[in-house]
């Protein structure tokens, strides 16, 4: 039995029945990503047979929210109590003397996209990307390790240029920048859920050690060794380790990319990763996790508790939801038991205030189900009215990745109270029941219905 990261997951989803397995040759430039696609990036793929290479690919992990919930030991209503926890209790690593991650080392010769199958995705990228790698960086001052995705172009031979949204990585290089050196880094593939979900918090908000919010998260310490060239650990049973350097006085041109919100980045200069050295595993699986749905989920789910935190003071939640059609980012929807008139602006103003890319919220009442979009557009057409519930903010900070907030640099930000009023008037909004609707059992009436 495998002990941590993907191939211990990977003997879970296939007892689960959740891993598809594709024997067919299929080739990493775009044909890889259109099967994926098909399945919305939901459902985890093992792909055994590329064009041009030996080795395998997991795709389509992390899509599914109930995938998510089974593999963290979660489920929906505990999710944001679970995630909080974590946070706030980060568990203690172990470091071992060796592990799988060590069965081969290179240290001369390195060609990434020769070793390894990378895949192209779309029509205008710019070469074929690392999509899945977690990159981990030190903080010098608190040693604390923080590990983020960040998207990798191939540049031929040893090189990657490396895409940073990143406040507290962009300081640090700066930093380092000013004082001529140069900063170590470690990128790891064939990780499993707890370690990518530690990767999506905030560093620059919640400044913990993400591999003891792994920790936390997974139950037991999780394994690490060292690094081969450079001061890093990285788990002891992934897949695939890039270890090296971001130079201080390197650039090259990045881009484009079809990405987060299915439009191409701008192309622009970046920073590059030096690979000293390259780990991996006997038959080692190469990971990808397609841009839009699986960087929306995993990273949503971290900003469902960041929602729900700054929310909660100002009305009773009932719960969050930062959608999937919003790149999880853009829009929340709150659902709460409202007490008194005005919690539903005060959600407003909380939620607004709690990240600058949620650019939309809506609050509803808990009577509607905030994840069913017909539900929620009911409320907008039955208990809305433009002049008294609407709240505009014009001129807000935004995402870099919205692009109609790219073309002013800043970003109008809207609030809708959907609740229903109060007292008597709210009675107009009680639903129609049908009794014993829940009781019904409708195989009784169609014992041959498939759906
Ligand atoms: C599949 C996937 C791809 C991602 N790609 C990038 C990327 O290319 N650049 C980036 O800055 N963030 C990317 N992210 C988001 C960051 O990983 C995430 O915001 C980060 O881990 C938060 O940590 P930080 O506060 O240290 O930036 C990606 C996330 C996922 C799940």
């Amino acid at each position: 039995m495998e002990r941590q990261m993907l191939r211990a997951d990977l003997e879970k989803l296939r007892k689960n029945e959740k891993l598809l397995v594709c024997d067919k040759e299929v080739d990493p430039k775009y044909e890889l990503g259109a099967v994926l696609k098909h399945f919305s990036n939901k459902k985890p793929i093992l792909f055994n047979n590329l064009k041009g290479s030996k080795l395998s690919i997991i795709g389509g992990m992390f899509g599914d929210r109930h995938i998510f919930y089974d593999m963290l030991g979660t489920n929906h209503e505990k999710r944001i109590f679970k995630f909080m926890d974590t946070i706030v209790n980060p568990q203690r690593t172990k470091l071992l003397d060796n592990g799988p991650i060590k069965e081969n080392i290179i240290t001369r010769n390195i060609d990434i996209s020769n070793t390894f199958p990378i895949p192209t995705f779309h029509e205008n990228d710019s070469s074929s990307f690392i999509t899945a790698g977690i990159v981990v960086i030190r903080d010098p001052e608190t040693g604390n390790r923080y590990t983020s995705i960040r998207r990798l172009q191939v540049n031929g031979g040893d090189n990657l240029s490396i895409l940073i949204a990143s406040p507290m990585f962009t300081n640090q290089l700066k930093e380092l920048k000013g004082k001529k050196k140069d900063l170590e880094v470690a990128v790891i593939l064939g990780y499993d859920y707890p370690f990518l979900l530690a990767s999506q918090l905030s560093s620059e908000l919640y400044g913990v050690d993400k591999y003891e919010v792994d920790s936390a998260l997974r139950g037991e310490p999780l394994e690490l060794v060292k690094c081969h060239t450079i001061d890093l650990e990285v788990p002891a049973h992934c897949e695939i380790v890039f270890e090296g350097v971001i130079p201080h006085d390197r650039e090259v041109q990045e881009g484009p990319f079809g990405e987060l919100m299915g439009y191409y980045g701008k192309v622009a200069n970046h920073p590059v990763i030096e690979v000293k050295a390259v780990m991996f595993r006997n038959n080692p699986i190469f990971q990808v996790s397609f841009p839009c749905r699986e960087e929306h989920l995993s990273n949503g789910l971290i900003r469902e508790v960041e929602l729900y935190m700054h929310v909660r003071k100002f009305a009773d939640v009932k719960d969050v939801n930062v959608t999937i059609g919003g790149g999880c980012r853009f829009h929340g929807i709150v659902s709460i038991n409202k007490k008194q008139e005005g919690d539903g602006k005060g959600v407003i103003l909380g939620a607004l205030g709690s990240n600058k890319d949620l650019k939309h919220v809506i609050v509803v009442d808990d009577d509607i189900d905030i994840f069913n979009g017909d539900d929620i557009e009911g409320a907008l057409a039955t208990r809305v009215q433009g002049s008294r519930d609407v709240v505009m903010i014009n001129g807000a900070h935004g995402s870099g990745l919205d692009p109609s907030h790219n073309m002013r640099g800043i970003t109008d930000k809207i609030g809708i109270d959907a609740t229903k009023p109060l007292g008597e008037n709210g009675m107009k909004f009680n639903k129609a029941i049908i009794p014993g609707y829940e009781k019904i059992d409708i195989e009784k009436y169609f014992p041959n219905l498939k759906d």
